[in-house]
């Protein structure tokens, strides 16, 4: 009875110190900061809100090297006070050990007050920029696993491979909507769908700052790039965005907001415009949206030499120095400059003309020095070597081959043309059949992604994957059909004789401005190609491995078999074949719409004019998802077993705002082979007062079935979480109504009273 007694004592007290503790660090925090802050020059504080390349001091100047110019920094650190330097490429670990350690051992010596440096970095899909490092599928692909630990995993191993090489901040995740499938950074986002990027990137958050192995380290990850950056009228990137409040504030903030309130504790703005407004010049959608309404207190970051372009592209400054006056004043903290210290005199001088306050530079460089004491960066600033080990362990590989293989999505399987089981006899076409870098898209190993030759050995392509998986059979690999006449004959007969006919075709790496293009459908050669193949009478593959959704309705139709595989990553090979052979039952599903069409593209959620017919039966039959005008819907993805719903209930038919209400189905694997699939619940707001979304995804979940087995799963409808939309000032409305719930081809309704 003591012992209970005193160990209740013990935990009441504990429970008491608890919040004392946290907020007396909190204070000494704070003061440890004024401290500094009362101790700092100006320019030794502009120094904090700067951040420059890795070429800036490096011994080459060029982006490949990570070596470091020991006098470069010592002269940028000693007599610039930089805070913050970014980038690099995949070289190994011992590499960049030697590269961080030997950059921090110089900001600790010659930073006035010892203040430590902070390294930002892309590690986009897995540490990207590490040799030998777990690299999971893009964002697009995890997307479509509609599960949500896939980023997290994401999220958890790149932090364990990376926080002991002093990568202290991650330029991940991307919360953007996937909402122009031309536009060419769709493949960085989870999706089109806002609730969908928003457990994802919760989860990626979760995984990544919430590692507790990587002890005595914390990471900080960033949320990007703030916001609807991705909705372009052109398609291309970095050009303006004409949108409406309402639609910022119901499809563009939700995923920010999910990963701020998440915890996540810096934020990189939209390089572009919004409404005639560059989002760097704004403060509106700086100070107002991201600080005020949506209460981020963490590091806001320019995006690249976004200050620079105020003057070059928008032209809303005259020069650089009146840009640097625009975007502090719009709020940002840190400016990734990053080729020059223009910034930091622009500043000064700007300051010292008393155009500029200091109590403004204090307000960033306060924010700035948070985060590196919430870091535990002048505590534990050096990078450490004794556990590099934990670096492409094959427990990560493995989770990686999981992501990949949940996120092939087969879209058509005509007389079950896979799985091919029994096959003697394979000749596989197509630019990516035996290509790395396809399957990973940009961002991998470099910017644009690597070369061929740097990605790993043991890396599968699609070919060598087959021959792993199909010892016996012969597999022929035809990079590059020719349409030879005189051999057409003999070609087509060559076909006939195989078992199987595979194209892998898509496109190549790219990222940011330099995917631009002006038609979204497949390349013309492909596309002659595949017709060309499509004359014998062997059943034909086609996979697309590609960061957009290229338009193939030309040649849809001339395929037995169609997998959207997207940058599936290092292990996406052997996931494609996995899902050819059977052995993985494929469970991906679209996270976005798949055009039919190069002049019309809606997205899923799109409102019910959008598909405007003369006649409104028409109009919303084709809006309630029954028929499209896409090629392929948003959660499309098939199996190789089936699945029936059954017995959707709803407790109630009537509810009132405070009442939770539940639905729940039934999910029967009808077919003999089992399957992971992903649920996904949706509503219908049948009339509100800003006209709304045909259908909005608002739960969903992966559950296994094997054959035979019914699992009873259920979506909690609370509507103040549910229901609720935001009018145009971003107030949330929860309007009386009629609501439909929708899964699978099921639905029901009920009403909210108000
Ligand atoms: C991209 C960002 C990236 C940054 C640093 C920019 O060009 O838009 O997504 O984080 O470069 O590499």
């Amino acid at each position: 009875m003591r012992k209970i007694r005193s160990a209740f004592l013990t935990l009441s007290f504990i429970l008491l110190c608890l919040p004392l503790n946290a907020q007396q660090s909190a204070n000494s925090v704070d003061s440890q900061i004024n401290e500094l802050i009362d101790k700092m020059s100006i320019y030794e504080k502009i120094g904090q809100m700067t951040q420059l390349n890795i070429t800036m001091i490096n011994t080459t100047g060029q982006q490949r090297d990570v070596v470091l110019d020991p006098d470069k920094a010592i002269n940028l650190i000693r007599n610039h006070h930089i805070g913050s330097f970014l980038n690099g490429e995949a070289v190994p670990a011992e590499v960049w050990f030697t590269y961080m350690d030997q950059l921090t051992r110089i900001a600790m010596e010659e930073s006035a007050h010892g203040i430590p440096i902070i390294y930002g970095i892309d590690h986009m899909h897995g540490a990207s920029y590490l040799a030998g490092s777990t690299i999971f599928p893009q964002n697009i692909n995890l997307g479509a696993t509609f599960n949500i630990q896939h980023s997290y995993q994401t999220g958890w191993v790149t932090a364990y491979e990376t926080a002991d090489l002093g990568h202290h901040w991650n330029f991940a995740p991307v919360q953007d909507l996937g909402v122009n499938p031309l536009w060419p950074r769709i493949w960085e986002t989870y999706g089109e769908d806002p609730y969908l990027a928003s457990k994802m990137g919760r989860a990626y958050v979760e995984g990544y700052q919430g590692n507790e192995e990587i002890y005595p380290y914390k990471l900080a990850a960033t949320a990007k790039h703030f916001f609807a950056y991705s909705n372009p009228a052109s398609g291309w990137d970095r050009t303006p965005v004409q949108i409406g409040y309402q639609a910022l504030h119901e499809f563009h903030r939700p995923p920010f907001q999910a990963v701020i309130d998440a915890g996540i504790k810096t934020v990189m703005l939209n390089s572009g415009e919004i409404n005639g407004i560059p989002v760097h010049a704004s403060e509106e959608f700086v100070n107002g949206f991201l600080r005020d309404q949506m209460g981020f207190d963490g590091v806001i970051v320019t995006d690249w030499d976004d200050i620079g372009k105020l003057v070059d592209f928008h032209k809303v400054a005259e020069n650089y120095k009146e840009a640097v006056y625009l975007a502090v004043k719009a709020g940002i903290d840190i400016n990734m400059t990053p080729l020059s210290l223009d910034f930091n005199k622009s500043l000064l001088e700007l300051v010292e003309e008393g155009r500029i306050s200091e109590e403004r530079i204090n307000e960033s460089v306060r924010r700035v020095l948070k985060l590196k004491f919430d870091l535990g960066l002048f505590d534990n600033p050096f990078p450490r070597n004794d556990r590099l080990d934990r670096i492409g362990t094959e427990e990560s590989r493995l989770k990686a081959l999981a992501a990949a293989e949940e996120s092939i999505v087969l879209l058509k399987n005509e007389n079950q043309v896979l799985p091919t089981i029994d096959v003697q006899n394979i000749i596989l076409f197509g630019p990516s059949a035996n290509s790395k870098r396809n399957l990973n898209g940009g961002w991998t190993l470099a910017w644009q992604g690597g070369e061929e030759g740097q990605y790993p050995d043991d890396m599968h392509t699609i070919y060598t994957a087959l021959h792993e998986q199909y010892p016996n059979a012969s597999i022929e690999l035809i990079e590059h059909v020719s349409f030879d006449e005189a051999n057409r004959r003999e070609f087509i007969s060559q076909l006939d004789n195989a078992d199987l006919l595979i194209y892998a075709g898509g496109e190549e790496p790219y990222t940011e401005f330099i995917g631009n293009i002006t038609d979204l459908r497949l390349d013309q050669n492909q596309i002659d190609e595949i017709n060309y193949l499509s004359q014998s009478s062997t059943e034909l593959v086609l996979i697309i491995v590609a960061g957009r959704p290229r338009i193939v309705t030309d040649i849809i139709q001339n395929v037995d078999a169609f997998l959207f595989a997207g940058l599936p990553g290092f292990e996406g090979a052997e996931a494609i074949v996995n899902v050819l052979s059977g052995k993985t039952n494929p469970s991906g599903r679209l996270p976005i719409t798949y055009p039919q069409h190069t002049g019309h593209f809606v997205t899923y959620n799109h409102k019910s004019s959008d598909v405007y017919f003369f006649n409104p039966d028409e109009a919303n039959h084709i809006a309630q998802g029954s028929e499209s005008t896409a090629l392929f819907q948003f959660g499309d993805g098939l199996s190789y077993t089936t699945y029936e719903y059954s017995n959707l209930t709803l407790s109630a038919n009537q509810i009132n705002p405070n009442d939770t209400l539940t639905a729940s189905v039934e999910v029967t694997n009808t077919g003999d082979v089992a399957g992971f699939h992903s649920v996904l619940w949706f509503i219908t707001n049948r009339v509100g007062t800003y006209t709304r979304p045909v259908k909005e995804l608002k739960h969903f979940e992966k559950i296994h079935l094997n054959p035979g087995e019914t699992k009873t799963v259920t979506f909690e409808i609370n509507p103040r979480a549910t229901l609720t939309y935001p009018d145009q000032n971003g107030n949330p409305l929860l309007e009386s109504g009629e609501f439909v719930v929708r899964i699978d081809s099921l639905s029901s309704t009920f009403r909210l009273n108000k």
